[in-house]
Parts: C-alpha cells; structure tokens; sequence
C-alpha cells in the first residue's frame, strides 16, 4: 500500500515518518524543494521534534520519499492533507492553501482513493469545500462511490508529535459512512490508538473545541490572575488548593499565540456571525479579547516597575527575555510576546529582546534591538511572569 502525506510542515514530516515506519510506502508531497531535497537525504527538517531524526535518517529516500509535484505523487491508496489554514485580517478562513492542495490531489487521484483531510478546520469544511474541490478536479463523484473522503485532526504538539501519534487517541470520520469504514481500515494500520465517530463533521468539530476549551479556559485564568492581584492574594498558592478533580484552574499568561489555539474559536465565532447568531458565540469572543489584552496588562506592570527607578522614563532600558509564542519553540506566529515588544516600542520605551532561540541579526529583522537581561534596568520573563528590576 502507497500513501501519500501532503505537507511535510512540523505536523505533516512526524505523520509521513510514523506511517513509512510502520511499513508502508509514503510519498510526501512539498512545494518546498530544499525541504524535499533534505528529506531524501535523510536530514530532518524539524530537528525540534523528538524521535524525528531517526525516522528521516532511517526512512528519508526509502520508504519515505518527498516530491515538490503532486504529478509524481500518483498511483497511492490514500492522500493525506495536511497543509496550514490561516485567517485574514478579518479573521475569516483563508482557504487558499487548502483549496491548492485538494486541487493538486483531485488531479492525480484515481477511482477507489481515499483523501483524508488532517488540518484543523471549520466544521462542513470536509464535506462541503473539500468534495467540490475533489469532484472538479478528478471528474469523479462521492455520491456514486468513486472516492471516499474523511477527516482526522491532527492532534499533535510540536516537540512531543510522534508519541502522541503513537499513543494519544485520534479520530477519524467520514463525509458517509463507507468513507469511515475505509479511512479507519487505513489509519489502523499506522495509528494504534483510532477511534471512528459518526461523521466528518463531528471530527473536525473535536479539534476546533478542544481548542476552544483551551482559550476560555486560558482566559479565565488570566482574568482570575488580575483579580488576585488586585485583592493581594497569591494566585499560584489560591490555584494550587483550588485545583482537584472538578476543577482545573489554567495558568495565567501574556495571551494566546501560535497557529492554533488563538485561530480555532474563530472558526465558530464567524460561522455563528454568518448565521446571524451572535450570542451563540459571546464567550468564545470575550475569552479571544481578554487574551488578547493581557499585553496591555504586563505593559502597565512594566511601567509600574519602571517609576520605581530614579530616571527618566525613556532612559530606562526594559528587556523582554523571550518572543516567542511558547517558551523553548521557536515561533512567532502571533506571538503576544513579540506582540508586548512592540507595544512598549509603540509607547516610546526603550525595550530590547534577550532570546537565545534568535540570533542578534534575526532579532533586528524583526525591528528589535538584543539586550543581556544584566545589562537593562526593568526585565521582563514572559514565561514566569516576572518582573525583575535590576
Ligand atoms: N505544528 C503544530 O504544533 C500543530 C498543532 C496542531 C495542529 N496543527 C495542524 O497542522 C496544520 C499544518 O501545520 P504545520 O505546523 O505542519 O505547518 P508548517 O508551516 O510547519 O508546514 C506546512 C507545510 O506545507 C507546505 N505546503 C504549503 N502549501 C502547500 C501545497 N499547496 N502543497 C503541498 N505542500 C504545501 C509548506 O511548504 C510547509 O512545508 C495546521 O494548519 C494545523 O491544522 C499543527
């Protein structure tokens, strides 16, 4: 049996490996020709990712081999999408990378394939976008049985992707019940721990509130922390006592970052905004603004921090000791972190960066000058939410 994985990004590399590993034939399918080259060559191009070198060393040009053209990717069983949905500016879905992808494998796949769609996307997307997508392309139907077409969120955490594709449960779909049964019988032979539910719909709705739950949550903590603070109590003390079997406080943060967690309740918020329903979504765009401010509320702090120091305010040299979205990853798709910079820059402070994941020159790029954190008067460490003066 040949696979193929479309996208060999941080989520798409991990599943190509465990799939080549468990005996299958995978062709990975990249618009990126050196990451191609890389892969064929055994390189990882995810070094982050545990257990992922040896699975390229081992599999990379073998049984895993990566193509830039979806045109030498024919002649497989089954084509896995995983390739990234972003919003825009009015944080509407862009599917254009998505559509470019089901596109390319409506052009080569064959009557009998099964397409699996991993990335996380707004419920219906599987059923309605992708069949049309699939169906203009190949000339083929799903009505009448000539593919079969199925959803399974990725639910993988950089760093950690392929225990958790190994261990973690996952679940898988179909748009009708024949699409199921086949995507099942597939995925079992890779991922040990595969629950089937009732349809396609229901699986891309797991992934986009598992996120949800994670921002109202996040939120709730973040709100809880302020408070706290206001009042004099120890949050983290308060926390530890409160949390038990019922309850489960988060931890506070400077907001939510990267490609998932901030971009999921959207998904729902401007579905539900589309069907003019719009108190069905008042939580999920509540916990999005309050994440989203706690910058303002680490700014204030900061320049609390600042008038205890005996010069003037714009002399003060402030560094904020990591940008990225999540301590020890280098990302900084909407970092908060990155984000806080910037609003201090904004605010006319002199802020400087220390993070040792960035070389000085990428830190400039980014518009920001590096800093030792001994070297600044006020220091900032986003991860502990600690402000320290010097
Ligand atoms: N990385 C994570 O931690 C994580 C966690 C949860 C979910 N996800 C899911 O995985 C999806 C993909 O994210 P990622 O982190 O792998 O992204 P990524 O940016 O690391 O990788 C995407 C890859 O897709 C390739 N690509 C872009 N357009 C293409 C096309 N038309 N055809 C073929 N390849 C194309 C890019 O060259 C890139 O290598 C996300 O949208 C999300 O649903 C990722």
């Amino acid at each position: 049996m040949k696979i193929a994985v479309i996208g060999l990004g941080k989520a798409g590399l991990p599943l190509a490996g465990v799939i080549a590993d468990s005996g299958l034939d995978v062709i990975g399918v990249d618009i990126d020709e050196k990451r191609c080259e890389d892969i064929n060559s055994g390189r990882n191009p995810v070094p982050e990712e545990r257990g992922l070198d040896e699975l390229i060393e081992k599999h990379g040009g073998k049984g895993l081999t990566a193509v830039s053209s979806y045109e030498d990717a024919g002649g497989c069983e089954a084509y896995i999408i995983i390739v990234p949905l972003f919003i825009d500016g009015a944080k509407n879905p862009d599917f254009g990378i998505l559509e470019a992808a089901f596109r390319g494998v409506g052009r080569i796949m064959e009557s009998g394939d099964l397409v699996v769609l991993e990335t996380t996307v707004p419920p219906m997307t599987t059923e309605k976008l992708a069949k049309r997508w699939l169906e203009e392309e190949s000339g083929l139907t799903l009505e009448s049985g000539e593919f079969f077409l199925a959803h399974s969120p990725e639910r993988i955490m950089t760093g950690f992707s392929i225990s958790r594709l190994r261990e973690f449960p996952k679940v898988i779909g179909g748009v009708n019940p024949e699409s199921g049964v086949k995507a099942f019988d597939i995925y079992k032979k890779f991922i040990p721990n595969l629950r089937m539910v009732s349809s396609a719909r229901v699986a891309e709705f797991i992934k986009v509130i598992e996120g949800c739950y994670r921002d109202v949550n996040i939120a709730l903590a973040n709100e809880l922390f302020k408070i706290a603070d206001e009042l004099e109590i120890d949050f983290y003390e308060a926390r530890k006592y409160a949390n038990h079997e019922y309850c489960y406080i988060h931890m506070p943060s400077t907001g939510v970052g990267g490609h998932c967690i901030p971009v999921y309740p959207w998904f729902l918020i401007k579905e539900m905004e589309r069907r003019e329903k719009y108190d069905y979504s008042t939580i999920l765009r509540v916990s999005r603004e309050i994440n989203d401010q706690m910058i303002n509320y680490w700014l204030d702090k900061i320049v609390l921090a600042c008038m205890k120091i005996d010069k003037p305010i714009d002399e003060i040299k402030i560094c904020i000791r990591g940008i990225t979205f999540r301590d020890g990853v280098k990302e900084l798709y909407h970092s908060r972190n990155l984000a806080l910079a910037r609003l201090l820059r904004e605010k006319g402070l002199k802020v400087y960066v220390s993070d040792e994941l960035f070389s000085r020159e990428e830190i400039e790029k980014l518009g920001l000058d590096q800093i030792e954190p001994g070297d600044a008067d006020v220091v900032f460490d986003p991860f502990r939410l600690e402000v320290t003066i010097k």
